[in-house]
């Protein structure tokens, strides 16, 4: 049996294949701004959003051809965030998977630059004729991502984190704030397996349900990391949180019921997939894994 370890290792080096060619290296007019694009990309992330694709995918045994697209859509959506979300206008971070920033290691304007870039290189693979035969089926997952990105996804919920910095939010408003950050990118890596199967019915809805309880798990387990991990196994400053106000559960509830509270929600995730066979084995060990990972 593959472990989760091999199966997350598998699917990065899938993701890394479709990335390399998604983004290559070139000497042309661009040259910088692709090597910008590739540097942020090729740091070292876990690659977990595209596992979710991919996993999600294989549940209903739609071809790895097809599902690669999407996860390397995914990955480049969320790397631009990423990029983003370190800018000295946003969390100013010089340290990202273990390296200097985009914009320290180049400079804001190229970091702006690479965000957009590969916002929008996103959308062009999910629309791409080789990430699925039916145009419906890419107008849809093109929709989709367009959604849990925006305002009324992940950039909207970024916008509610730095509001929050100047106030209080209770409970409510901060699983309202993660849901959007964080879950909505979450959302969409795990139904988008659903997409590609055509499939719309209990399937894609128990996914919706599994994906908002990891989302939010997996938020709560980094504002645990930011709180009590180390710089070294995370590649990323840690203590920012607390030093810049930041609205998460464990400054609302502490580290101990903010651990209690994603170990449930990963029981809950794996709850929801009850319906699945062992097919469902990576979402439901991947479920576990977020809640438990040190970096
Ligand atoms: C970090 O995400 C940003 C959050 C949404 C909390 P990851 O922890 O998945 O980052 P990488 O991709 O592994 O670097
Ligand atoms: C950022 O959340 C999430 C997005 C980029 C959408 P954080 O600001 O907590 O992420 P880290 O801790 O810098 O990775
Ligand atoms: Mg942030
Ligand atoms: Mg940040
Ligand atoms: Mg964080």
């Amino acid at each position: 049996m593959t472990t989760l370890e091999e199966a997350l290792r598998e699917a990065a080096e899938a993701v890394d294949t479709a990335l390399d060619s998604l983004v290559p290296l070139t000497n042309g007019e661009n040259g910088r701004l692709y090597e910008a694009m590739r540097y942020s990309l090729f740091a070292g992330g876990k690659r977990l959003r595209p596992f979710l694709v991919l996993s999600g995918a294989d549940l209903f045994d739609v071809p790895r051809a097809w599902s690669v697209n999407t996860a390397a859509a995914i990955e480049m959506v969320h790397t631009y965030s990423l990029v983003h979300d370190d800018l000295p206008a946003m969390d100013d971070d010089d340290l990202r998977r273990g390296k200097p920033t985009c914009h320290v290691a180049f400079d804001e304007a190229t970091a702006i630059l690479v965000g957009d870039s590969l916002l929008t290189l996103a959308f062009e693979a999910v629309t791409a004729p080789s990430g699925h035969p039916d145009a419906g089926v890419r107008a849809a997952l093109a929709c989709a991502l367009a959604r849990a990105a925006g305002a009324d996804g992940m950039a909207g919920g970024q916008a509610i984190d730095l509001a929050a910095e100047t106030r209080e939010l209770g409970l409510d408003e901060i699983v309202r704030l993660q849901q959007l950050k964080t879950g909505a990118l979450f959302g969409f890596s795990c139904e988008a397996g659903a997409i590609l199967a055509r499939e719309d019915g209990a399937a894609r809805v128990a996914l919706r349900d599994y994906a908002a309880r990891i989302g939010l798990a997996f938020q709560i387990a980094d504002d645990l990391l930011d709180h009590e991990g180390s710089e070294a196994d995370l590649g990323k400053a840690v203590g920012k949180d607390a030093a810049a106000g930041k609205a998460t559960f464990v400054g609302l509830l502490g580290a101990e019921e903010a651990r209690r509270r994603a170990g449930a929600l990963a029981d809950d995730a794996i709850a929801a997939l009850g319906r699945f066979d062992d097919r469902a084995e990576p979402l439901r060990a991947v479920a576990r894994y977020i809640v438990e990972r040190r970096h």
